[in-house]
């Protein structure tokens, strides 16, 4: 790892909290709660990591979050990756987290969001490390469950900044969710949807015209689009791309192969994030040296990326001044 990158003052933008569930936090909370894994140990949990597309990684996320069942369970998942983020130099992040995946379980929506909310305050206070939280809505599920949602997170609006769209993709396009989109818009919410992962370019432009999102996460799709690529760069509409969850996910056959570089160069806003690290082989400083190694991004690259994600992010102007 270069110190260049260790050193690189950093910004998360596209990451969800339970995809940071590694598998001995998966055997100590299964203890804890009295739950029995279907695996005998950490390495034969970690031995079924292996992934052929987005379906085949949600299958097991989904699975291996159930042992999260309370407000400490939450807490301790966020401080973990919270201090693994401090410690790689990461400054602030705009974390991810999937109500309806604990709810449908019968977990409180309070506890969630008190946990996570609890350990994101404690590193501000500890380490200056400042965050948002975004709410995602499940694509695979309705409209209607999504508006549910919204109606649970009402009393902890203050907590919540932004609305997202995460899971199965295809199959799943934008315009599904268009109205609560847009009465979540009214409410207050800042808004992001994951497009053009496993999907069409079409899904990047139906978030942005139709779900009017501010960004893209993913949007690797994009390369295949040379007028869309044109427009975001024009717009500067960031995308928060995910060089490890790419390859994991074979999104891309090989990082060589990795448009990175390429809508960088083009002039887009392109951010470099970790996804589900605990799944997908490695946090911040992985990703960034995944571009480093295995596509050639130089030290001038990996610095304007860095730049990127402090440009995307929903700190005022005065505090981002204080990041770089
Ligand atoms: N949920 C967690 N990780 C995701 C990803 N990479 N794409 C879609 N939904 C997700
Ligand atoms: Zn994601």
């Amino acid at each position: 790892m270069s110190s260049f990158i260790r050193e690189l003052p950093k910004v998360e933008l596209h990451l969800h909290i339970e995809g940071t569930l590694e598998p001995e936090m998966v055997f100590y909370l299964a203890k804890r709660n009295g739950i029995t894994l279907d695996y005998a140990d950490e390495s034969a949990l970690r031995a079924a990591y292996q992934f052929n597309d987005l379906q085949s990684f949600l299958n097991i996320y989904y699975q291996g979050m159930q042992v999260l069942q309370t407000e400490q369970d939450f807490f301790d998942l966020t401080w973990a990756y919270l201090a693994r983020s401090h410690q790689e130099n990461v400054r602030h992040v705009e974390i991810f987290f999937d109500p309806q995946a604990h709810t449908e379980r019968g977990v409180a929506f309070a506890d969630v969001v008190n946990g996570i909310s609890g350990a994101l305050a404690k590193a501000k206070q500890e380490w200056g490390l400042t965050s948002y939280l975004i709410m995602s809505f499940l694509r695979h599920l309705s409209q209607e469950a999504a508006f549910e949602t919204l109606q649970q997170a009402k009393p902890f609006k203050s907590f919540i900044t932004g609305v997202g769209l995460d899971s199965a993709e295809r199959g799943n396009p934008p315009t599904k969710f268009t109205q609560v989109f847009a009465v979540a818009a009214q409410q207050g919410y800042r808004l992001v949807a994951h497009a053009g992962e496993e999907g069409p370019a079409s899904y990047i432009r139906d978030a942005l015209d139709i779900l009017k999102v501010e960004r893209i996460d993913h949007g690797v799709a994009a390369i295949h689009d040379a007028p869309l690529m044109a427009r975001l760069a024009q717009e500067r509409i960031p995308l928060t791309v995910c060089p490890l969850s790419n390859l994991v996910l074979k999104v891309v056959d090989d990082m060589s192969e990795h448009p990175m570089l390429a809508l960088l160069h083009a002039g887009v806003c392109v951010t470099v994030n970790a996804d589900d690290p605990a799944y997908f082989g490695g946090y911040m400083n992985a990703n960034y040296q995944a571009l480093q190694e295995g596509l050639g991004a130089s030290d001038a690259d990996l610095l304007q990326l860095a730049l990127n994600s402090v440009e995307a992010c929903w700190l005022p102007e005065s505090e981002k001044a204080t990041l770089v």
